[in-house]
């Protein structure tokens, strides 16, 4: 009696995914990804030349290729070198991984020198590009307000004048333990003479400009 109803329960989760947490996250990441798409789509450069700032298992790296249709994209992440809080955090202690996942996925990218992978710390890594070298850059790492500072300090020389810095989430509440980005962004924009051009908590994605 008990084994028919449990089989029940089971058939009934399968013909109805909407109450399935992996369907449920599934969607929101797809929803995550389109979004990302169209954004980048819309305010980053095209055919240029661009750099992703902490790369992970690199799932947007593929999109920023794409959608950019860069002639050259550099990856910059420490990786294995290097185990913040928040890699703990998500549960996945070695980064090996990730990077191993990168190097295969682009390895016709990395062959032709389309795609060039730095294993290290931005703020050691960016200092070694020439000034006015990117058209755009995309923000991805710590999300800490000093990293972000730092990072946006040296992207100030390294950016092209009609570059396009950006990034992921944007949180303009004050509360909030990722606010950092924003606040960074905010004092930025200020000393720097850029402007906003996207900004959105919704979606957490934001884009300045020289203005
Ligand atoms: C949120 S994940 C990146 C996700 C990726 N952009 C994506 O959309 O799939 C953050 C990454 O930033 C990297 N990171 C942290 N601090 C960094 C730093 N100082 N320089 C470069 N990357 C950093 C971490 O190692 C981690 O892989």
């Amino acid at each position: 009696m008990f084994t028919k109803f449990t089989k029940q329960v089971k058939n009934m989760l399968k013909k109805t995914p909407l109450i399935r947490w992996e369907y449920i996250d599934q969607n929101i990441e797809v929803r995550k990804k389109q979004y990302r798409i169209q954004f980048i789509e819309q305010f980053l450069p095209k055919n240029g030349i661009g750099a992703e700032l902490g790369v992970f298992k690199g799932h947007l790296s593929p999109i920023l290729l794409e959608y950019t249709n860069a002639k050259k994209l550099h990856l910059v992440d420490p990786w294995y070198t290097f185990k913040p809080l928040w890699q703990w955090a998500s549960g996945n202690k070695s980064t090996v991984d990730g990077l191993i996942k990168v190097l295969r996925s682009f390895k016709k990218e990395l062959e032709d020198g389309r795609i060039v992978v730095h294993v290290g710390d931005d703020l050691q890594v960016l200092p070694t590009f020439p000034d006015k070298y990117f058209d755009w850059v995309y923000i991805d790492t710590s999300h800490a307000y000093e990293q972000t500072k730092q990072e946006l300090q040296i992207l100030a020389s390294k950016v092209k004048d009609d570059g396009v810095i950006a990034g992921d989430d944007w949180q303009p509440d004050t509360s909030h333990r990722h606010h950092g980005v924003c606040k960074a962004v905010n004092e930025f924009i200020v000393s720097e003479k850029y402007e906003i051009i996207y900004s959105n908590e919704h979606n957490l994605q934001w884009a300045i400009k020289k203005g």
